[in-house]
């Protein structure tokens, strides 16, 4: 900035002031054009201020210059400098200080996660990589979060499914004791769309089929009693009554009656010395079994017999559309042999109880199954996941989580939106225990805003949720704040994950 020369004077100029003429009594240094450069600023302070006294008696107040009062170095715009090599710039400098600067150099910005885990994607913010691994981030000392249970939400075509193929299923194997247990709903050229990524990895999908011809689940496989004891076996029959019977909770006599039931067809197993395990076939005959020796009247005997005949009808309804698929011994081919284990539940109906009743015997199978083979961390699945959160079998999950939790089970649900889950339900609290979100775009404004409020994010981020591209999502993890991602793929992977071949095979015939 240009300064116009003017007198010294004895008021107390403030810093910056335009007066910046040498004072008569200055330091003899500070006259000489080039070696005032040497001079301390102390010295100089009298000249800048103009004011005498202090540069006499030495107590003037500490220099305190603003940066827009002086001149700065003046950019060289020389282009024979520039063609030497020199610093010469073309351009004037912008009119800016370092601070101003500072807030537009996203070097500053930290990565929003550490290196561990595995790779997710990027930060659209910083460009730097997300790292995270649930049940990883759950294990570490001290813990990152409290929960290792994920949710996945985001509306049809979001891009929910190539995330959870490549970042909670296929990157996770490469772990060391890391397996995945997938329930896959959605169809695909006719199987489930895991089976093509399963079989790219050497395991066989279990297919489930409406006419009994594929794989089947036990309701009463004795590896659920071994993991979670009576009480689990009783809550299983309990869920899956309930689903049966259109979602009617059993009264406290169907309990009891069940309960009754389940003991007296463990007595006849013993008593029996059987080798083969028990099924549901073995249980119906003995709902409607009436105690002997208590002290009932006739009419509550027949109560009590009523209320087991109700839950028998539920569960004979169930066997006989479901023929094959929960009827018998549980196939042999369910085992966790490989580390990838999918079941195909995509050619079941959409409406009806076998997906959710699959999903809830399975969920409990594998508590059993992992009891007996600790040491192992397992992402368990669950595409369409409302059909276990969102109707009865979210009771099992939420009276297991302190088990699967020490059974290294990572649950994760993946699903459309939230607002269907009942704000009182069990369901809702396993949504609210989860301590890794990935939200993908959101259609609608309730649910989005439904997103925001559950999982504590930035009032502004409910907008950016409906914006988001496929692909991209929203990532919070306990309680760090959420990050704005964009998730990346290999050529191997979108080969893979891709769901649109069916769309891409017509639209190249057309
Ligand atoms: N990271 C990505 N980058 C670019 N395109 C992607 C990405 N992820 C997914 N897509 C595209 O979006 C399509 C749909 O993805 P995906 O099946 O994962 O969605 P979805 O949310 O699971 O859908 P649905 O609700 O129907 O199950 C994919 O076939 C792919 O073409
Ligand atoms: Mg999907």
């Amino acid at each position: 900035m240009p300064v116009a020369p003017s007198k010294p004077s004895n008021s107390a100029a403030p810093a910056g002031a335009e007066n910046v003429d040498m004072p008569r009594r200055q330091p003899r240094l500070a006259k000489i054009p080039l070696l005032k450069m040497f001079v301390p600023p102390e010295a100089l302070a009298p000249a800048l201020t103009g004011t005498e006294s202090a540069a006499t008696d030495g107590s003037h107040a500490p220099l305190d210059v603003t940066p827009f009062s002086l001149p700065g170095s003046r950019l060289r715009s020389s282009p024979s400098a520039a063609a030497r090599g020199w610093y010469a710039p073309a351009l004037a400098g912008a009119p800016t200080t370092t601070r101003q600067a500072e807030i537009l150099n996203t070097g500053i910005i930290g990565a929003p996660t550490g290196i561990e885990g595995v790779v997710n994607g990027t930060d659209n913010l910083s460009s730097t990589m997300i790292c995270h691994d649930a049940p990883t981030a759950y294990n570490m000392t001290p813990r990152r979060i409290t929960s290792p249970n994920v949710l996945v939400l985001g509306t049809v075509g979001s891009g929910k499914s190539s995330f959870t193929k490549t970042v909670l299923v296929m990157r996770p194997l490469l772990l060391r004791n890391h397996r995945a247990v997938v329930f896959d709903k959605k169809d695909q050229g006719g199987e489930g769309e895991y089976s093509s990524v399963a079989r790219r990895l050497g395991a066989a999908p279990l297919r489930f089929d409406p006419d009994g011809s594929g794989t089947r689940l036990n309701l009463m496989d004795p590896l659920i009693a071994s993991g979670t004891g009576l009480q689990g076996q009783m809550l299983l029959i309990n869920a899956v009554a309930r689903i049966a019977r259109n979602d009617l909770p059993a009264s406290e006599w169907e309990e009891k009656a069940t309960r009754y039931a389940l003991q007296n067809l463990f007595a006849e197993m013993e008593a029996t010395d059987t080798t083969r395990a028990a099924t549901t076939a073995d249980l119906l005959p003995h709902l409607g079994d009436v105690p002997g020796d208590q002290n009932l009247s006739d009419l509550a005997k027949e109560r009590f017999h009523q209320a087991g005949l109700s839950i028998r009808f539920g569960l004979e309804n169930l066997l006989e559309t479901y023929a094959g698929v929960f009827d018998g011994e549980t196939s042999r081919n369910v085992d966790l042999a490989h580390k990838l284990t999918t079941f195909d539940v995509s050619q079941l109906p959409d409406d009806g109880p076998a997906v959710p009743t699959v999903m809830a015997i399975g969920n409990m199978w594998l508590m059993g199954r992992l009891r007996h083979e600790r040491g192992y961390i397992t992402n368990v699945v669950y595409e369409e996941g409302w059909h276990m959160i969102g109707g009865p079998s979210a009771r099992l999950v939420k009276a297991n989580q302190k088990l699967s939790r020490s059974l290294g089970i990572s649950n994760v649900f993946v699903m459309h939106k939230g607002t269907d889950i009942p704000e009182d339900s069990p369901g809702y609290t396993v949504v609210q225990e989860a301590q890794t979100v990935y939200a993908f775009r959101q259609d609608r404004d309730e649910d989005a805003r439904w997103v925001n409020q559950t999982f504590n994010f930035a009032p502004d981020t409910a907008e950016t949720l409906m914006k988001l591209e496929v692909g991209n999502c929203v990532f919070k993890y306990g309680s760090n704040p959420e990050t704005h991602m964009h998730h990346v793929r290999s050529d191997w992977e979108i080969d893979a994950t891709n769901t649109d071949e069916a769309m891409a095979a017509g639209a190249a015939t057309a």
